[in-house]
């Protein structure tokens, strides 16, 4: 890194910094080699067909991909949705460089820590990163929660925690889940986060399993069981809640100096296509192959604006910095990337399912590669390049 760079970033990140850490001028945050123009939000922007640039690799040659979201290869006849990329407006940054990252994570240890969503783009990043790395200088396992990609020659493991809901639940190992029996525990999240201690970058999410649209039951203290002492909260007061658990955990157990943690913003689902300005009788992402003009977005969307608001004003708390990677806007606009009935179902579809296949639709879930690699985009830009003028 040049000086000139050294003391723009310190510069900036130095007000900053003396306020949250106590640190000095010159400190810069771990991992920039670069910086970000002034002025430049890389959420605000557009899709711009790229087929030289994507896919960011093949569905096929990426041996990592979960059966859920291998498209291709369960049928999906079209490909449009893999040309796609994300274009900030009135910025150009570097694109990915895979052995510019893998050189940056040597001896490191990135860990990501959420629901499906956030394993969409592990899976996504290692299918980014693991060409640059040569057959027998690389591994990939699953134990229980678990799963850790080693990167061998550069000592690096990239890791994937499953904890949708960040807190403990009395569902985290469950193979059926009876939503109206979920008991999350509001109190220490210990029996997870102590898999989280010593990674030099954590990338959290978790919104999803927040939106049953029903109450969630907290358990309040330490109790085992997980049966005594439950309250009943609304859904947005109970992921305040947690969130302040984890940034609480970070406060005490994050070193701002040589670690970054991020947190993935909402992941849109496209279940219902007058959002989108389309009164298709039943219509979703199903028949959609092409993203959503900023025309046809103006539409309302089914986010439920105070989730989105909780994850900003908790995190923005934080005394250890906490960037936001806010993939919510952007990927609105790609009703045409989900899995759809292109993935391994869990049970074979019936006669009448198979008549109207917008009924067994996925609009959660999006196909690799896909969107998660945008997102892994905007997190390699947050974690290399990082604005001046918006040091999270
Ligand atoms: C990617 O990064 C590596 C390591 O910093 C560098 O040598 C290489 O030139 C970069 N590749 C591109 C295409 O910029
Ligand atoms: C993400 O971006 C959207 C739209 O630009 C904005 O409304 C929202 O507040 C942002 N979320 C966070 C957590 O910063």
């Amino acid at each position: 890194m040049t000086k000139l760079l050294l003391a723009v970033l310190a510069l900036a990140a130095a007000p900053l910094l003396l306020r949250v850490a106590g640190q000095g001028i010159g400190d810069g945050l771990p991992f920039a080699v670069g910086a970000a123009p002034a002025g430049c939000d890389i959420g605000q922007g557009e899709w711009v067909r790229d087929e030289a640039a994507r896919p960011a690799y093949q569905e096929w040659e990426c041996p990592y991909i979960q059966p859920e979201l291998t498209c291709q290869a369960h049928g999906r006849p079209d490909k449009d949705y893999q040309q796609w990329r994300w274009q900030p407006r009135g910025c150009s940054l570097p694109s990915f460089n895979a052995t510019l990252m893998l050189e940056m994570l040597r001896g490191k240890r990135m860990l990501f820590v959420g629901d499906q969503l956030n394993r969409g783009q592990y899976l996504s990043l290692i299918c980014m990163l693991h060409r640059a790395i040569p057959d027998g200088a690389k591994s990939f396992e699953s134990v229980d929660s678990l799963s850790i990609f080693r990167a061998k020659n550069y000592d690096a493991t990239i890791e994937f925690y499953w904890a949708p809901m960040l807190a403990e639940t009395n569902f985290d190992n469950a193979v059926v889940d009876r939503v109206q029996d979920r008991v999350i525990r509001g109190a220490p999240m210990d029996k997870h986060s102590r898999f989280w201690k010593g990674a030099n970058i954590l990338v959290f999410n978790s919104y999803l399993w927040w939106m049953t649209g029903q109450k969630i039951q907290i358990l309040r203290g330490a109790d085992n069981d997980m049966s005594k002492d439950i309250v009943e909260m609304e859904a947005e007061e109970a992921y305040r809640l947690v969130l302040y658990q984890v940034v609480r955990w970070v406060e005490h157990n994050v070193d701002p100096k040589n670690s970054r943690v991020f947190f993935v913003t909402a992941s849109p689902t496209h279940t219902d296509s007058r959002e989108w300005g389309d009164d298709t009788e039943g219509g979703n992402c199903y028949d959609r192959t092409w993203p959503i003009s900023e025309a046809e977005a103006s539409y309302s969307t089914s986010h439920q604006q105070a989730m989105l608001r909780a994850t900003g004003e908790v995190l923005a708390g934080s005394r250890v910095p906490v960037g936001v990677v806010n993939v919510t806007r952007l990927s609105e606009f790609r009703a045409d990337a989900h899995t759809k009935t292109y993935k391994k179902l869990w049970a074979e579809p019936t006669p009448e399912q198979r008549a109207d296949p917008r009924s067994y639709a996925d609009c959660t879930h999006w196909c690799l590669p896909g969107v998660p690699d945008t997102w892994n985009e905007l997190l390699y830009w947050k974690l290399f390049f990082p604005a001046n003028d918006q040091v999270l």
